[in-house]
């Protein structure tokens, strides 16, 4: 077995090199130029900062305390939202690079009704929103808040 720096490198050239022919369908469809957002200790390589072979899961801390160790403040507020709470940021987000602007898995228009498809409790006022071409982080932050239903 090589050293982890140097599998590191190889899986991330090998990865860039497969993004860049467009043949790394699992995260980032249509090649390099469709990445969008990339996160920064990727790009850096510093896998180590969140990789740890030796560990369980293969994670320097479990998946669901992961992004706060430099994401701190992502669930203070008098209401979290119900993924963050628990600490399943990857529910929307990748850890590498996405398609889509902030490292998420779809876009900021769709994603909410990957799990919203309830009827709103005041469905008048969220259908007007809606034909108005407002997207629910218009009001709603995805996060947390201080204010009920975290509206901004
Ligand atoms: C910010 C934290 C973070 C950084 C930095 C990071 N990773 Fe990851 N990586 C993750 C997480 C979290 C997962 C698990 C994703 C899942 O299970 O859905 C993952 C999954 C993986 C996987 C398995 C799934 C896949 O995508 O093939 C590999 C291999 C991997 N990372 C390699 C790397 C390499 C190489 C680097 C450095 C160039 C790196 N990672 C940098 C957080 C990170
Ligand atoms: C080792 C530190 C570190 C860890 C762990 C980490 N991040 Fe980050 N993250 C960063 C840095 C640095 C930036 C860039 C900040 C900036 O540009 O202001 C960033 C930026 C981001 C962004 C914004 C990207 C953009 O394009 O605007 C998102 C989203 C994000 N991280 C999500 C996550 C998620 C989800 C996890 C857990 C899988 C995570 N981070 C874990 C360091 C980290
Ligand atoms: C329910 C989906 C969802 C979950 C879960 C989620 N996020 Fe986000 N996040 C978003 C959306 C949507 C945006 C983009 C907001 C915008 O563009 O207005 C975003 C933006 C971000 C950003 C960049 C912009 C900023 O506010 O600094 C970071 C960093 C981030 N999220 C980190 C996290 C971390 C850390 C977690 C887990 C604690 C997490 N997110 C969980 C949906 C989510
Ligand atoms: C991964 C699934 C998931 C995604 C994606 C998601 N949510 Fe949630 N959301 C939940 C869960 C779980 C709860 C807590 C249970 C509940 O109150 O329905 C919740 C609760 C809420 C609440 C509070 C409802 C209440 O009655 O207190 C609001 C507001 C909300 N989400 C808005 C959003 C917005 C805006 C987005 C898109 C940025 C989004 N959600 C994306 C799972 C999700
Ligand atoms: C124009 C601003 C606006 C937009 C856009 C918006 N909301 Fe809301 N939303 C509100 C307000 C205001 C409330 C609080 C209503 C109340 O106090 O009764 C609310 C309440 C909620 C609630 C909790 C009460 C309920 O009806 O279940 C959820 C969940 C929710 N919104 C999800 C979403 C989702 C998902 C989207 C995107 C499809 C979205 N909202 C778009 C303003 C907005």
């Amino acid at each position: 077995m090589p050293p982890a720096d140097e599998l590191c490198r190889e899986y991330y050239e090998n990865r860039v090199a497969a993004e860049q022919e467009g043949s790394d369908g699992e995260q980032v469809e249509g090649g390099a130029a469709q990445n969008i957002s990339r996160h920064r200790p990727y790009e850096e390589k510093k896998c180590n900062d969140c990789h740890d072979k030796t560990r369980e899961g293969g994670l320097v801390r479990p998946q669901r305390e992961l992004c706060f160790t430099c994401h701190a403040g992502f669930a203070k507020g008098k209401y979290v939202h119900g993924p963050v709470a628990v600490g399943d940021c990857l529910a929307c987000h990748l850890p590498h690079r996405a398609t889509f602007p902030s490292l998420l898995k779809a876009d900021k228009k769709e994603i909410c009704a990957t799990c919203h498809r309830e009827n709103r409790l005041i469905p008048g006022f969220h259908t007007i929103a809606a034909d108005k071409q407002l997207v629910c982080v218009d009001c709603h932050d995805p996060h947390a808040g201080n204010a009920q239903y975290f509206l901004k």
